[in-house]
């Protein structure tokens, strides 16, 4: 009874957050997305870790050279600093948002970060092949390290994907080498 129960929720639930994600979640797909700041829960910011403190993408967005996905670091990641960095910026009062961090590992509980950049399900993406053939995560995100909260800086439709390949297929062209990028339909959507 009590099994039937919970059963019956997990259903009910999983067919509610799928309606609740198609009609909230994701209502700026397909189409040009440029702009798209959505709230954060913590304020993160680029500014200060990869512009002012210089540190590296991929320090914590590890698997951009290796996979599909770029990711997001595990709290973890932030606590081997914030153990030790609880106060606000040149001060000596703690920092609330940093208190935030520390309550969430404590609890186990995940930051839940709202995504930015995202595919329509249809359109294959992958980091590694980006980053390895030498495209700057900044000609497509812009100068993130600048930035407090990360906006999407480019269009992402599937003109600005082509228009990047083209124009990197005439540079590999005019080279005397043939053409890398993919400009079929099958590369982008299979
Ligand atoms: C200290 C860890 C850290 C470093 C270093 C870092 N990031 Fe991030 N990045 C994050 C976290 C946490 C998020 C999720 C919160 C947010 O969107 O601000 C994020 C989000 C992003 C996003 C948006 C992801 C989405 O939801 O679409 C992009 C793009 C990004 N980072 C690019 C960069 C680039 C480029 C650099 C280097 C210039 C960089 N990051 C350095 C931690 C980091
Ligand atoms: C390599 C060390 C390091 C790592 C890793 C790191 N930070 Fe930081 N963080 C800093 C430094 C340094 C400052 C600035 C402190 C200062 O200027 O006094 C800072 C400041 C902050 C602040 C600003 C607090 C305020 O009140 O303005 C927040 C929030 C923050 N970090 C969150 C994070 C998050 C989230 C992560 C993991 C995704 C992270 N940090 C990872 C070093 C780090
Ligand atoms: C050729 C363009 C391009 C380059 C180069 C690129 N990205 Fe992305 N990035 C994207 C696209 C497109 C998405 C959305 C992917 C999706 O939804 O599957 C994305 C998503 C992300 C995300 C969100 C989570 C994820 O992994 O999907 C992060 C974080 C991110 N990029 C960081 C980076 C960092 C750091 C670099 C450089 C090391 C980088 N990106 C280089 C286009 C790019
Ligand atoms: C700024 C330039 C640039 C942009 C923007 C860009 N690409 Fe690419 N893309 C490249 C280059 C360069 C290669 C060739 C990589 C190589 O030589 O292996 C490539 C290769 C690919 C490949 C074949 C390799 C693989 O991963 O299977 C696919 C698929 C692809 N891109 C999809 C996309 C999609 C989808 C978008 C838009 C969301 C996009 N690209 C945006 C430059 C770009
Ligand atoms: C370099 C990657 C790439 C290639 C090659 C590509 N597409 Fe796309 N396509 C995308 C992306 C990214 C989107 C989603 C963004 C958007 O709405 O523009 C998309 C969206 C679409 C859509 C949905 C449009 C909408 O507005 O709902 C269709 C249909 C489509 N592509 C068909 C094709 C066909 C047919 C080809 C071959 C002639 C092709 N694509 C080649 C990346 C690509």
């Amino acid at each position: 009874m009590q099994l039937r129960t919970v059963l019956l929720a997990a259903v009910v639930g999983t067919g509610l957050s799928f309606l609740v994600a198609g009609l909230t979640v994701d209502p700026r797909l397909p189409g040009d997305n440029s702009g798209y700041q959505p709230a954060q829960p913590i304020a993160y910011s680029h500014r200060v870790h990869a512009g002012e403190n210089k540190m590296d993408c991929q320090f914590c967005h590890t698997a951009a050279e290796k996979g599909r996905h770029a990711g997001i670091p595990p709290l973890s990641t932030c606590l081997k600093c914030h153990e030790k960095i609880v106060n606000r910026p040149n001060s000596k009062e703690p920092s609330p948002e940093i208190a935030k961090l520390a309550k969430a590992f404590k609890e186990g509980q995940p930051v839940a970060w709202n995504r930015i950049h995202r595919m329509p399900s249809f359109v294959f993406f992958d980091h590694s092949r980006h980053v390895n053939a030498g495209v700057t995560c900044q000609t497509c995100h812009g100068e993130v390290q600048t930035m407090d909260a990360v906006v999407q800086a480019r269009s992402f439709t599937m003109g600005d994907c082509l228009n990047c390949h083209r124009d990197h297929n005439a540079g590999l062209k005019a080279r005397g080498m043939p053409p890398a990028a993919p400009t079929d339909c099958s590369s982008c959507h299979h």
